[in-house]
């Protein structure tokens, strides 16, 4: 693409410019746009990058060997991997308020960052793959008075007080504009086309409180879902789609048994850019068939349903 060519030029040259000689951390969450923001910078500035990888226990099934090994086989940066798993879930303990839990999230981020960032010399600018609508939507809505629907924990700039500046060279972009740039700068093609998953990760997709029990159920039921929609070819008809976890117990039958387990959320939605979304048609024999292998295959759940709510009037996360 010779547009997206030439704009990767002048972003080089002005990340360039605006680092100098100092020495950049770049938060890698696995997704599609901080993997670009990485690669990107390790472009511009070589060896004066840092990523930081963080597992925040919140992640998907297999999600963070993945991410390691793909950076690991394809690029020659300094990475981080930093699992700090118990310290997120150990302040989320007992936590159902959904902007509590990110804003939790969203300061434990900056505390990980800033003991990184203690630990490399030189170290005065942080890099985040904040996009346009990033920076809109938590602006404001519809053009209406400010009003902030969900607090990003990745938006919003830092506190001073972290004494690092930031670096977000993605800022003019959309989503399909990061794509392309992702495979000029040699992304695989299975990796750019991930869906977009959010830097508070699972925690919301697990409405009300979070306990590892419910996030490892959660996990193995959004691996079963996902597999489905491969095996289907649908992956890429399909912007976001994923399990929510709900916080009930319903009362259900198996074998000669009764079973008393937990409900969950199938998402899926088509977009162009995250700001507004619609449900995706799956057939009735799609849905009938990935929940039988849910109930089946994960222990913990015993009834699926399927979300059909569009955004607006709903968000594509449940939080
Ligand atoms: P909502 O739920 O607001 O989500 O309709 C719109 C898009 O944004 C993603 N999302 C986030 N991404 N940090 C992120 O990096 C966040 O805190 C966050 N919250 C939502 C969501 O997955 C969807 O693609």
């Amino acid at each position: 693409d010779w547009t997206m060519a030439a704009y990767r030029e002048e972003m080089i040259a002005n990340i360039r410019e605006q680092v100098g000689d100092s020495h950049v951390i770049c938060a890698l969450s696995g997704g599609v746009d901080s993997s670009v923001t990485g690669i990107l910078l390790h472009e511009a500035i070589g060896d004066q990058l840092t990523c930081v990888f963080v597992d925040h226990g919140l992640l998907r099934l297999g999600e963070a060997e993945q991410v390691v090994q793909m950076f690991r086989d394809n690029y020659n940066l300094n990475l981080i991997h930093a699992d700090e798993s118990d310290l997120f879930l150990g302040e989320l303990e007992g936590v159902s308020d959904p902007e509590t839990k990110r804003k939790i999230i969203g300061r434990l981020f900056i505390d990980v960052f800033q003991k990184y960032a203690d630990q490399i010399e030189g170290a005065q600018f942080l890099a985040q793959g904040t996009l346009y609508p990033d920076v809109i939507e938590s602006v404001s809505f519809s053009g209406g008075p400010s009003v902030t629907i969900k607090s990003h924990h990745n938006v919003g700039g830092l506190p001073e007080k972290m004494g690092l500046k930031l670096v977000e060279p993605l800022r003019g972009l959309f989503k399909d504009e990061v794509r392309t740039l992702g495979h000029e700068l040699g992304l695989p093609a299975s990796f750019i086309g991930r869906h977009p998953f959010p830097g508070p990760g699972l925690a919301i997709r697990c409405p009300g409180e979070i306990t590892r029990e419910k996030l490892e159920i959660l996990r193995k039921a959004d691996a079963v879902y996902i597999d489905q929609i491969r095996k289907h070819g649908l992956y890429d008809e399909i912007w976001q789609a994923f399990v929510a976890i709900l916080p009930v117990r319903t009362v259900g039958v198996m074998g000669d048994g009764r079973t008393y387990d937990f409900a969950c959320a199938l998402r899926a939605v088509t977009s162009v850019d995250g700001m507004t979304a619609d449900y995706y048609p799956f057939s009735h024999e799609f849905l009938g068939e990935t929940a039988t292998r849910i109930i089946n295959e994960v222990k913990g759940i015993n009834r699926v349903t399927y979300d059909i709510t569009s955004k607006p009037p709903g968000t594509i996360e449940w939080e």
